[in-house]
């Protein structure tokens, strides 16, 4: 019997993205509150003659399939560590949108480590599981914890928050992707010669996330890339209006987008925007969903 390793990962949204500048490495220190949303990617693992990445869903055409996946790279790395052959095949059930802000690779690469984990019996310690997801990406640890946590440094170091209930959303997916490393050098072009303060978690949205107090959530969420983001893409900010107007209480850019997150007061009126979003024709689909949602898990 062939032996398969099934695992779900949830994507994100940042309610907070505060973005500092540049440092020497060309990375940004950041202060990220990350909360993991009701979207799965499923990643299955199995024995195979050698390492081989397959993917299906809508966007499965834009996903590599070689070794530059996250996916790949983790099964890799996992492999190097305990002196194994990584011959597996990777199958990714891809329902995030790709290059959409919502940290799908990530994901993948979360996913992928978690699943070769219980498949090769390594029984890496949770603490070395986060190490290796830091060294993938800096979004990777936190698809591994999901939750809601603070991300400081480059994002890959974690305080898991207190989240005191559910959270509305929906989200519009945009017609294009938008490149992560294109909308960092773009926010550095922007506050070029300016003085970019140290970023810092807003005390306010921490305790909204605790009383799980959507209203309160909406008056404090931000994020530091969306001009970035709009510049970029300014059809974007047709799609934040027209979630706006149908009742979101607040809009924003997905990390570094192209994803637009609207914050909804209840799960009928999430439906109401979802509906009238598609009507407005500023996106390409919309998604109705709620946070937090729980990390990378082994489904069997
Ligand atoms: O860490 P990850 O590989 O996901 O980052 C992708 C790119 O995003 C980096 O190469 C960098 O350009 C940018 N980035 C950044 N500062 C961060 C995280 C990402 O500049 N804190």
């Amino acid at each position: 019997m062939t032996q398969t390793v099934t695992v779900r990962v949830p994507a994100k949204v940042n309610v907070q993205l505060a973005v500092g500048g540049a440092r020497p490495d060309g990375f940004h220190d950041l202060a990220n509150v990350f909360l993991a949303v009701g979207l799965y990617d499923e990643v299955s693992v199995t024995p195979a003659d050698e390492l081989r990445v397959t993917c299906e869903g809508p966007d499965a055409a834009q996903v590599p399939l070689d070794r530059t996946n996250l996916a790949a790279r983790a099964a890799l790395e996992l492999a190097r560590r305990y002196g194994l052959d990584p011959a597996v095949h990777l199958h990714i059930t891809k329902d995030i949108p790709v290059a959409g802000g919502m940290a799908g690779g990530s994901a993948d690469g979360a996913g992928a480590l978690l699943a070769c984990d219980t498949l090769w019996g390594t029984n890496a310690s949770r603490e070395e599981l986060l190490d290796i997801c830091a060294e993938l990406g800096s979004d990777v640890p936190f698809s591994l914890v999901g939750g809601a946590a603070l991300g400081t440094g480059r994002g890959e170091m974690l305080r898991p928050l207190e989240v005191g209930g559910t959270f509305h959303w929906v989200f519009a997916m945009a017609e294009r992707g938008l490149s992560t490393p294109a909308v960092f050098r773009e926010f550095d072009r922007m506050n070029e010669g300016l003085r970019v303060p140290e970023p810092v978690a807003s005390q306010d949205l921490l305790d909204a996330l605790a009383k799980g107090d959507a209203g309160a959530l909406a008056r404090t969420v931000s994020n530091d890339l969306q001009p970035a983001a709009l510049s970029l893409f300014p059809e974007l900010a047709g799609t934040l209006a027209a979630g706006r107007a149908a009742g979101a209480l607040a809009a924003l850019v997905s990390g570094s987008g192209p994803t637009t997150a609207h914050l909804a007061p209840d799960e009928e009126t999430a439906r109401t925007i979802g509906r009238e979003l598609l009507a407005s024709g500023t996106c390409r689909t919309v998604r109705v969903t709620r946070s937090p949602a729980p990390g990378a898990t082994v489904l069997g």
